[in-house]
C-alpha cells in the first residue's frame, strides 16, 4: 500500500503554469501505476494572486499551504507588478510563504547530467561528475532583518539589517552536517567574517556545533568572494556548501550555470514539518507564454519531493534516471541545445513521461 499525500499546487507566474504542467502529468502517471496515492489543490501566489486577491499571499493560498503535507511551486514575478510597494510585490508571496511555513533549510543540488557536459559554461574535465549541495539558511540575514526601510531625511536611503543569532545558524548547521554524513562529511561554509559581525556570529556556531557534534566532518570556512571565484576556478572542490540567505541566493544561481542551464535545477525548502519544491530558474517573462521553457527543473523539483517529502528514493531515482535517459537520447530544449535541433516544453515533458512508462 502506498500512503495516501494530499500536496498544493501553486503554479504562479510567467513559464510557472507551463513547467506545472508537466510536473502534474507525471504526478498523474505515478499515481495511475498505482507508486504513489497523490492528492492535489491549487492556490494562487504572487502576481496571479496579486491579480485575484489583490495580495501576493492570499489568506486562502496560507490556510491550504498550512494543511498540505507539502508544496510545489511554479515561480513567481511579473513585469507587471515589479514596481509594487515591497509588500505588494510577487516576489513577497514566496517570501511569506517560506517565512509561514518556517522553512529555514533550502536545499539546491548542483549537478551535471553528463550528455550536458558541453553546456557547462567551463571546460569538460572541470565539470564532469560535479556534484555539490548548496545548503542556505532561507529565513533570516538581510532578507528579513529588521530594522529595514527607507530614510527621507537628507535625501532618500534604503537600508536593511543583515543579522544572524548563533541558533539560526544552529540549527541550520546541523542540517548541513547530518547530510555531509551520507555524503562525503565535507563542509565549506561560506561568511564575510573578515568584514561583517553577522557572518562572525555565522563562523563562531558553525565551528562550535563541529567541534561538539560533528568534529569527525572535515569543515573549511571560506569568504564570500573567494567561495565565488572558486566555484569557477575547481568547483569539484566543494561537496556541500552551507552559507546564509543572501550569499546561498547569489552562489546558487552562479553555480548552475556550471551545469548547463539554470532550466535544470530543483529546490527544496524544508523545514521538519513541510517542504515547498520549487525550479530556481524563475518566472522567465522573456519565454513565458512561448512554450519553450525547459521543464526538467520542476520535473526533478518532484524528484526531490518524493525523496525528501515521502522518503521515496526509489521513485526520486526512477524520475532523475529517466530525465538523464531522456537527454542522453539527444532530446533537448532550446536552453540546453547546441543547434536547432531542440523540443518545446510540452515535447520534453512527453518524452520524460514515456521513458518514465518503460522504467515502472
Ligand atoms: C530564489 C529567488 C528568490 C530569492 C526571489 C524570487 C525572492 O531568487 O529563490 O533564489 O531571492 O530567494
Ligand atoms: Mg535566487
Amino acid at each position: 500500500m502506498t500512503n495516501k499525500n494530499n500536496i498544493l499546487l501553486l503554479p504562479g507566474d510567467g513559464v510557472g503554469p507551463e513547467v506545472m504542467t508537466e510536473a502534474v502529468k507525471v504526478i498523474d502517471l505515478l499515481n495511475k501505476k498505482k507508486l504513489c496515492d497523490i492528492t492535489y489543490d491549487y492556490a494562487d501566489i504572487g502576481s496571479i494572486a496579486l491579480d485575484n486577491y489583490g495580495v501576493p499571499f492570499p489568506d486562502d493560498t496560507a490556510q491550504k499551504s498550512k494543511n498540505a503535507d507539502c508544496i510545489l511551486l511554479g515561480a513567481v514575478g511579473t513585469k507587471k507588478h515589479e514596481n509594487n510597494e515591497n509588500k505588494f510585490k510577487p516576489e513577497s508571496g514566496l517570501l511569506s510563504l517560506r517565512k509561514s511555513l518556517g522553512l529555514f533549510i533550502n536545499v539546491r543540488p548542483v549537478f551535471l547530467f553528463n550528455s550536458l557536459i558541453d553546456s557547462s559554461s567551463l571546460k569538460p574535465e572541470l565539470v564532469s561528475g560535479l556534484d555539490i549541495i548548496i545548503i542556505r539558511e532561507l529565513i533570516g540575514d538581510l532578507y528579513f532583518g529588521e530594522p529595514r526601510g527607507f530614510n527621507l531625511n537628507q535625501g532618500k536611503t534604503g537600508f536593511n539589517t543583515m543579522s544572524y543569532s548563533s541558533d539560526e545558524v544552529s540549527r541550520i548547521a546541523k542540517y548541513a552536517f547530518e547530510l555531509a554524513k551520507k555524503r562525503s562529511n565535507k563542509v565549506t561554509s561560506v561568511d564575510k567574517a573578515n568584514v561583517l559581525e553577522a557572518s562572525q556570529v555565522w563562523r563562531e556556531t558553525v565551528s562550535v556545533i563541529h567541534e561538539q557534534d560533528y568534529s569527525a566532518a572535515e569543515l573549511t570556512h571560506m569568504f564570500v568572494d573567494n567561495a565565488a571565484m572558486q566555484l569557477i576556478k575547481n568547483p569539484k572542490q566543494f561537496d556541500i556548501i552551507l552559507t546564509g540567505n543572501m550569499f546561498g541566493d547569489i552562489l546558487s544561481d552562479e553555480a548552475s550555470m556550471l551545469t548547463g542551464s539554470i532550466g535544470m535545477l530543483p529546490s527544496a525548502s524544508l523545514s521538519y514539518e513541510s517542504g515547498v519544491y520549487e525550479p530556481i530558474h524563475g518566472s522567465a517573462p522573456d519565454i513565458a507564454g512561448k512554450g519553450e521553457v525547459n521543464p526538467i527543473a520542476m520535473i526533478l523539483s518532484v524528484a526531490m519531493m518524493f525523496e525528501y517529502s515521502f522518503n521515496n528514493v526509489e521513485l526520486s531515482k526512477m524520475i532523475k534516471d529517466s530525465v538523464e535517459n531522456v537527454l542522453d537520447a539527444g532530446i533537448l530544449t532550446k536552453d540546453i541545445a547546441s543547434d536547432d535541433n531542440f523540443v518545446g516544453t510540452t515535447a520534453m515533458g512527453d518524452a520524460i513521461i514515456k521513458e518514465i512508462q518503460n522504467n515502472v
